[in-house]
Order: C-alpha cells, then sequence, then structure tokens
C-alpha cells in the first residue's frame, strides 16, 4: 500500500495494473519541466503564505539533491510509482519530510502534467525552428552558388522549361520558413499557463496564477481551467507541423534520390552519408534519404494516433489523455535526427552542374518560347501559337534533335511567319533567362529570391 492515493483502497494494486497504467517508462524525460515547475509553484505557496519560508527552503534543497540523482542515473524509477509526478514527490517528501507533503497543496497532477508536457512542446519548438534555420542556411548556400546552373524543370515529372538549380533549391528554402514560422506561431499561441488549475476547477486556496506564470516564462495564464487541464491542441500542433515539415523533407528527399540515380546523375551523395549493399559490392545507396521519406509516414501515425485518442473525449481530464506523450516525443526525435541529417547530407552533396546542363537538351524545353515569339511577334493567338509550335516540335522528334538545335529553314517551313530572329530565343539559357516576372527562374530574379531568404535568416531572432 505505498502508493500516495491509497488512502480509500483496501487492497494493493496488482502488478498488471501497474505496468499498464504506469507512464513513468517514458515521461521521466520532463523531469526538468516537472522539478522546475514544482519550485514556482512552492515559491508561489511561500508568498502566499501557504507555506512558511522554512518549508520552502527545505523543499528548494531536496529538489536539488533529487535533480542531482536523476541526473547522475542515482534515481530509482520505479513502475509502482506510476509517474514522473509521484515518483519525484515521494522521493522529496522521503528526503526532507513532513514539508515535501505540502508541496502538492492547491495542485493535482491534472495541472501538473499540463504543465510539464507544454513547456516541453513549447521548448521544442524553438529548437526545431533553429534547427530548421541551420537547415534553411546550407539550401540557400548551395543554391547561392548555382543561380547559373541550368536543369530541366518539371511537371509529371517530365522534362518542362529550363530553371536553375539555385531557383529549384529555393523553392524548398520557401517551405522551410514556412515550417519556422508554423512552429513559432504554435509558441505564441500556446505559452499560457496552466498552473493553479489543479484538478479541474481551480482552488480555494489563494494562489497568485500570474506570479507562477511569470516564474515559468509563460505569457499568460490560461483562462478556463476545465479547458486547461484536457487541452491538448498544442501537442496536435506539434504533430501537425512537423508532419507538414517531414513531408517537404520527404519531398526534396525524394528528388535526391532519384537525382542520385544514373539515370539522372545531378547529384552524388557523400560516402559519408551513403550505404552500401551487403550483396553487390558496387552499389552506393541513398539510405538517408529514403530513410528520411520512410519517417514521414511514422510522424504523420503519430498525428493520427493522437487526434483519434482526443476525439470524443469529455470533459475534462481522462486517463486517455496520457497516450498523448510517446507519438509526440517520437515525433520530435525524429524530426530533430531528421533535419540535422539532411543538413550534413546536403552540405556534403556533390552538385553535377554538367550532367544537370545537357540533361536540359533533352525534351524541347524551349518550345514555349516559340510559342510566346510567335504571339509577341506575329499577334497569333496563343492557342494557334500553341499548334504551330507542336508542328515544329514534332519536326525535330523526327530529325532526332532537339527543338534549341533545329535550324530557321525547318521553322521558316512549318509557318512562314516565323523569322530569323528566333533562333536566339530558343538557346535553353535563354529561353531561362527570359523569365525574368517576379518570382521567376532567370538567374536575375533568383538573384531576389536568394536575396529575400538571406535577409529572412540574417534577421531571425530565435
Ligand atoms: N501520468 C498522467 C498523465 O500523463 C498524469 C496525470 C494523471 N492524472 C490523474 N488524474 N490520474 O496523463
Amino acid at each position: 500500500m505505498d502508493k500516495m492515493w491509497s488512502g480509500r483502497f483496501k487492497q494493493s494494486a496488482s502488478s498488471l495494473l501497474d505496468d499498464f497504467n504506469a507512464s513513468i517508462m517514458y515521461d521521466r524525460r520532463l523531469y526538468r519541466e516537472d522539478i522546475e515547475g514544482s519550485l514556482a509553484h512552492a515559491g508561489m505557496l511561500k508568498e502566499q503564505g501557504i507555506i512558511d519560508e522554512a518549508e520552502l527552503k527545505s523543499i528548494q534543497d531536496g529538489m536539488v539533491q533529487v535533480l542531482d540523482e536523476i541526473e547522475s542515473g542515482a534515481f530509482e524509477w520505479k513502475i509502482s510509482d506510476e509517474d514522473l509526478h509521484m515518483a519525484i514527490e515521494k522521493r522529496l517528501t522521503a528526503i526532507i519530510g513532513e514539508a515535501g507533503g505540502k508541496l502538492h497543496t492547491a495542485r493535482s497532477r491534472n495541472d501538473q502534467v499540463a504543465v510539464d508536457f507544454r513547456r516541453y512542446v513549447l521548448r521544442k519548438n524553438n529548437d526545431l525552428t533553429k534547427l530548421l534555420k541551420e537547415l534553411m542556411e546550407v539550401i540557400v548556400y548551395i543554391a547561392q552558388r548555382h543561380t547559373e546552373t541550368m536543369m530541366p524543370g518539371m511537371t509529371h515529372l517530365q522534362h518542362a522549361q529550363p530553371i536553375n538549380f539555385g531557383f529549384h533549391l529555393l523553392a524548398y528554402a520557401s517551405m522551410f520558413k514556412r515550417d519556422i514560422e508554423r512552429f513559432s506561431d504554435s509558441r505564441r499561441r500556446n505559452n499560457v499557463s496552466p498552473l493553479g488549475c489543479a484538478a479541474l476547477a481551480g482552488t480555494p486556496h489563494p494562489i497568485d496564477r500570474q506570479q507562477t506564470a511569470d516564474a515559468l516564462g509563460f505569457d499568460a495564464v490560461s483562462v478556463n481551467c476545465l479547458d486547461t487541464v484536457s487541452d491538448r491542441d498544442f501537442a496536435l500542433e506539434i504533430l501537425f507541423n512537423i508532419s507538414t515539415m517531414m513531408m517537404h523533407i520527404s519531398r526534396i528527399s525524394e528528388e535526391i534520390v532519384m537525382w542520385s540515380s544514373y539515370e539522372f546523375g545531378f547529384v552524388e551523395l557523400s560516402d559519408q552519408y551513403s550505404t552500401g549493399s551487403s550483396i553487390m559490392p558496387q552499389k552506393k545507396n541513398p539510405d538517408v534519404p529514403e530513410l528520411l521519406r520512410g519517417k514521414t509516414g511514422r510522424v504523420n501515425g503519430n498525428l493520427i494516433s493522437l487526434l483519434t485518442v482526443m476525439k470524443g473525449l469529455p470533459l475534462a481530464y481522462n486517463k486517455d489523455t496520457q497516450e498523448d506523450k510517446e507519438g509526440v516525443f517520437d515525433s520530435i526525435d525524429t524530426a530533430e535526427m531528421s533535419l540535422e541529417i539532411l543538413r550534413e547530407a546536403l552540405k556534403t552533396m556533390t552538385v553535377k552542374a554538367q550532367n544537370m546542363e545537357t540533361a536540359c537538351k533533352k525534351g524541347h524545353l524551349s518550345a514555349t518560347d516559340l510559342a510566346d515569339y510567335l504571339v509577341e511577334h506575329s499577334n497569333i493567338p496563343f492557342r494557334t501559337a500553341h499548334f504551330i509550335t507542336g508542328k515544329a516540335v514534332a519536326r525535330s522528334e523526327e530529325l532526332g534533335i532537339d527543338l534549341s538545335d533545329i535550324s530557321f529553314e525547318e521553322l521558316h517551313r512549318i509557318d512562314e511567319r516565323i523569322e530569323e530572329d528566333v533562333m536566339g530565343l530558343l538557346a535553353l539559357r535563354h529561353s531561362m533567362n527570359a523569365r525574368t516576372s517576379q518570382g521567376g527562374t532567370s538567374t536575375q530574379t533568383t538573384l531576389v529570391q536568394l536575396q529575400y531568404f538571406q535577409d529572412y535568416l540574417k534577421g531571425l531572432d530565435l
């Protein structure tokens, strides 16, 4: 009968229940948040005259020892203690005696876990934005060196129009910037303190919630306690934000997998971030981007899992909610590792610019330029110009050449409104650099985008 809540029970809990009911195996990672929350609470209890100076002092001293035991590995984590909140309080009371029992005045594990988990998630929002920033810096750095490196831009995975590799990478910079914003927004919205909500309805003790909120670095005190002890939106938000970020990571990973194949040959991953085959000695496999793609499935699972746990729960706290933590921890760990390894894999990757440029010679990438020429030069409706250009593409196919290499005579024979001045326009580099509209792929407009992201990163205060 060593349970804190055993007063009304006549029999001891079965060990099967202990195993089933406990969260201590995984919630122990919240020990810092838990101890800080307790110290803030105790400080407030003293200010409000609920405990005295000596009791506060002994709680503080005792917590120093508990923290020390946890960090040195001496702390005994027992399944029968159920969760970290009870394990820590029990140990504190064993060290300091009666004052330890006063710590839980005007508090419940319901607001306690809400504080701990929320603060952990808020902190991780910050950590993830920092890692995203580092990833963006690498992407922008590579982009800067390749604003003139032509590659086939694709739609439907078919060659479409020539773009530059820097422009392509800056598309990912755009995605990761939005990811940073989502993590920061979520942090701002959810930075409110649950402490003092107690079990669900608040407390008759004369507490000061603002004081503990300030001590713990929250921006404000939560408004409604019934909501606060059962709200896990902050956890769902980080799961969704991680899923979206991993979806972006998965997309660039898929491109790296393709680009490093013989068929593409656009990039080569460094040996440091490639793997071999146990049977085929010649192989060099892109396991890193493949795993990044794969791990996206796992974080999506965690999101759906918590959404499903939360759906249909009556107010306020229900034990179902204890299922909130493992998936969140797993998604956060996965996201942190993924951001780091993607950053390093990109940093050490070789870009084969020549192969990218050669690939542009396939697929008549400047066909749209011929159509645009006909519109502008001869005032032909775009639909008709599209049709005439189709004929020129078909003729190039017959000749076994790319449209950018077709002769003027051939073009003129297809439509006599096509004149000599078209020739420079069909050159691939010209085609790329003609796209100077805002946000377009010309080197000039890519440099504007590059500057935008460089300024953003410089101004980012995390
Ligand atoms: N281990 C619990 C959890 O993670 C802490 C809160 C328990 N509260 C309760 N009333 N049983 O959700």
